[in-house]
């Protein structure tokens, strides 16, 4: 284990494990409501940078349909003090009007990137907005979102790190999710 974890939250067959379910679930689900026309028109797993690339690289893989692949930057500088504003700081590359979106997050904490994302989003007119996201960290959340599908649910504040969850950048490759040792953080 890494020095600077203090226990580690979910292992990395735990996540494997609930990855798989995850995506065998996200395939049934879209193959309901598309039938044939998933070939034609497939849903497209909007991937947030950087935290979302490891789990969407392994939910991608877990999942038996065909999906596009699109990714989107979101600069969280100043949600907190001013939640009206963001910053897309890399936008999509293509047109979702008419598309099914499933939206893939490691983590929705506050709730307010996730909120700002879907108004984006909706926006653009898409045929449907899902989520899926890896964790739902709830004892800070101040934006009501609606989770379509969740890895894990975590109720204490950790500041957890690993499996693409940073702290200053560091630890994104960790096969697990772990909480960090509070001398780990230097603020
Ligand atoms: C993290 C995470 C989510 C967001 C969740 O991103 O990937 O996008 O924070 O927090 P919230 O629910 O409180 O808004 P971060 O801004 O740390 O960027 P990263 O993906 O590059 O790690």
């Amino acid at each position: 284990m890494h020095t600077d974890i203090e226990r580690i939250l979910f292992t990395e067959s735990q996540i494997a494990q609930r990855v798989r379910e995850l995506g065998e679930q996200i395939s049934r689900d879209y193959e309901r409501l598309l039938g044939d026309r998933i070939f034609h028109e497939p849903p497209i797993a909007v991937g947030l940078l950087r935290g979302a690339v490891i789990f969407l690289a392994d939910l991608a893989r877990a999942m038996r349909i065909p999906i596009e692949l699109a990714f989107m930057a979101i600069s969280s500088y100043g949600l907190s003090s001013s939640p009206g504003e963001v910053r897309v700081v890399k936008d999509l590359e293509i047109s979702v009007a008419g598309r099914h979106i499933l939206i893939v997050e490691d983590i929705v904490d506050t709730g307010q990137t996730l909120a700002h994302l879907q108004e984006l989003l909706n926006a653009r007119h898409p045929a449907s907005v899902k989520v899926c996201a890896l964790l739902n960290k709830t004892p800070r959340r101040a934006r009501t979102v609606k989770l379509d599908y969740v890895g894990f649910t975590l109720t204490e504040d950790a500041f957890v790190v690993g499996y693409g969850l940073d702290y200053a950048e560091r630890y994104r490759n960790l096969p697990y999710i772990a909480a960090l040792k509070k001398s780990a953080i230097t603020t």
